[in-house]
């Protein structure tokens, strides 16, 4: 025990920066590099038996000490499987890297786009308020089954959500969720905030805050958390309201 936690420990690895091509346990080939964090790196990798497309994320090792993080990132997401707005988790699997066995998290692949640069796609890079409105039901929803299973996401933000289809509403993915310790009501507090943090900012933000229908503004709050909280209290009230919400 004492061993592998000092071999572990031992073990620094800042970027792995894998090129397309590279095989990961013999398994899984990497197509590109998504993107970098905290806790490590992301890649679209392809199951090459079944020629199949998967999200790899690779710890760095001091980031992910006898395999804590992986492992709760593991156990989030399966207890989370029946939560459509949620990314299916597969498997976790070992690769050497400089001689350091590297954990990594495979899940399914999802085709779309972060709602970030769904946004900036746009006319003006904003959303009308109408679209808007949808877009936040949508994540209201999906956010709410989350919380229901007694559960967060931890780091909502328009990096973290993807636009899967696009039509009369949206339909959505959370990845990259965040663990700040076990679920209380602070952490859904601030999911909420979160979400209409999301939804302030699609709407083109500060800038077009003022110019904004009054009906989008008393669901703001003016991001003050305190009013936020004092009118919603949950995500569940917040979809109730939306769905009851009516244009003067
Ligand atoms: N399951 C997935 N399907 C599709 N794209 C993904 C998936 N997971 C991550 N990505 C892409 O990779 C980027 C980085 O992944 P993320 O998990 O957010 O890690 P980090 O923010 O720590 O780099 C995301 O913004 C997204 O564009
Ligand atoms: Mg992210």
């Amino acid at each position: 025990m004492g061993t592998v936690s000092k071999i572990n420990k031992s073990h620094k690895v800042d970027s792995f920066d894998l090129l397309p091509g590279s095989l990961l346990a013999d398994k899984y080939e990497v197509v590109e590099q998504l993107g970098r964090g905290w806790e490590g790196e992301v890649y679209l990798v392809k199951e090459t038996a079944a020629d199949i497309e998967r999200t790899a994320k690779l710890f760095f090792p001091q980031r992910n000490i006898r395999d804590k993080t992986s492992n709760f990132y593991a156990k989030k997401l399966h207890k989370l499987r029946h939560c459509p707005i949620v990314i299916q988790y597969h498997t976790q699997d070992t690769f050497v890297f400089e001689q350091i066995p590297i954990r990594f998290l495979v899940s399914e692949f999802v085709e779309g786009e972060r709602l970030s640069s769904f946004v900036a796609r746009q006319r003006g890079k904003r959303l009308h308020p109408f679209q808007a409105l949808h877009l936040l039901h949508s994540l209201t929803s999906g956010i709410e089954c989350i919380h229901n299973m007694g559960d967060y996401h931890g780091d909502l933000h328009s990096d973290n959500i993807i636009v899967q289809h696009y039509g009369l509403g949206f339909e959505l993915k959370l990845i990259d969720m965040f663990h700040w310790g076990p679920p209380t009501g602070e952490n859904r507090h601030q999911d909420l905030f979160a979400l209409i943090h999301v939804f302030h900012e699609v709407l083109g933000g500060q800038k077009q805050y003022a110019k904004l229908p009054r009906e989008i503004k008393s669901i703001c709050c003016g991001l003050k958390l305190t009013l936020i909280l004092k009118k919603f209290k949950t995500v569940a009230k917040l979809r109730i309201y939306l769905e009851n919400l009516q244009w003067h």
